[in-house]
């Protein structure tokens, strides 16, 4: 038996978010500047290196693999990397293989998905007007993802919808993307905008809205009712009790929910962060490359960098200026 992974606050670390490629067909604009410059293809984890990056994490008790981007399904044989942590789904290491994806290329991917054992999807919308969808995503077309939705449902994937809350952008469509979520059976979540990334002129401070005046908002219509459950994320939950829907909310700045973090990022090119708030990172790509034959290494460069997990991020929209603004984008770590 293999030692799980403890950090110094005895948390067990059993989710991996992986981001396997910082390219995006979309330009949100809480995401990336309109002109990224991606990273040159050689220091990117080749798809076999992923494999044995993501394998050991699973010898090691990770339980829950998310695969991030950017935006995943870009990657060049993403369908390869999915085919291949099948194994550990049917060895009963991996409880969960899932992906957070902007759905542009779900009419594509999704049936091939599901047979790779996926059942649930993460899929970004931050609303159903098209004009606003265009403006947001810079690059993105409503339509396509609506489709990318469609093929999803039909495949047998449970979706669930994260919406970036946006003050003077999507306030006017709570309850619209409510009752679409209800009328798909979708869940859905609500996301705080973080400060992440230097990107254009957008002001954070200004598009920052507080997911508890957006609760109150939705109580002045539903009765809401707190739910204990967690899905392995930091989302907390509430019933409506009129529709019996459930709504997630991610408040990483209004609310802390780092002690009960039980996740670390790999990023594309094998940094490993363990916090997504944070600068301290490890590189896993040397000892990866450097023993092709031999995982001993890599495993000791996890361990030791398990060991160095902060107890928590410091975001603060709280004072005046945003502090604790993180100089990466969220591409990078895939969220
Ligand atoms: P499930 O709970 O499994 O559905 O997923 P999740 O909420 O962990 O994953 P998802 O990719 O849907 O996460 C949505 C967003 O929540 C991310 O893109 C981040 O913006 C935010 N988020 C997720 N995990 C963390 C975290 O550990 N810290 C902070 N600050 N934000 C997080
Ligand atoms: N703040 C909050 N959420 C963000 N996302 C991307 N950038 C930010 C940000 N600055 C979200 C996307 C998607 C997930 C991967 O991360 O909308 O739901
Ligand atoms: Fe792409 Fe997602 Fe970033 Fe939008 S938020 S640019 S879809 S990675």
């Amino acid at each position: 038996m293999t030692e799980p992974l403890i950090d110094p606050f005895q948390r067990a670390i059993s989710y991996l978010r992986v981001s396997i490629t910082d390219r995006c067909d979309f330009r949100c604009v809480y995401c990336m500047s309109e002109n990224m410059t991606f990273l040159p293809k050689k220091e990117l984890l080749t798809l076999e290196e992923l494999d044995r990056m993501c394998s050991t994490f699973v010898s090691l008790g990770v339980e829950k693999l998310r695969i991030t981007g950017g935006e995943p399904l870009v990657r060049k044989g993403i369908m390869t990397f999915f085919n291949a942590m099948t194994r550990h789904l049917e060895s009963g290491d991996l409880k969960e293989l899932t992906l957070t994806t902007n759905g542009s290329q779900l009419e594509r991917f999704a049936g091939d998905l599901y047979a790779a054992g996926v059942r649930r999807v993460n899929i970004s919308l931050d609303t159903l007007d098209e004009t606003k969808f265009a403006d947001i995503t810079r690059w993105g077309r409503l339509p396509q993802v609506i489709r990318g939705i469609d093929a999803a449902q039909r495949a047998g994937l449970r979706v669930k919808i994260n919406t970036v809350a946006l003050k003077d952008f999507n306030e006017d469509e709570l309850f619209t993307l409510v009752e679409w979520c209800k009328s798909r059976d979708m869940d859905l979540t609500f996301i705080e905008v973080m400060p992440m990334g230097d990107i254009g002129n957008e002001d954070r401070l200004d598009q920052y809205w507080k997911l508890s005046d957006m609760r109150a908002r939705l109580a002045e219509e539903y009765t809401l009712t707190d739910l204990a459950e967690r899905s392995g994320g930091p989302a907390r939950y509430v019933r409506l009790d009129e529709t019996g829907q459930k709504i997630g909310f991610i408040t990483p700045l209004s609310h802390n929910f780092c002690e009960s973090c039980n996740r670390v990022r790999l990023t594309c090119t094998g940094e490993l962060f363990m916090c997504l708030g944070q600068e301290d990172m490890a590189d896993l790509r040397a000892p990866l490359r450097n023993n092709p034959g031999d995982n001993a290494p890599l495993e000791a460069a996890i361990r030791d960098a398990i060991a160095l997990k902060p107890k928590g991020h410091d975001f603060d929209y709280s004072r005046q200026d945003v502090s604790g603004r993180m100089s990466r984008h969220m591409s990078h770590t895939g969220g």
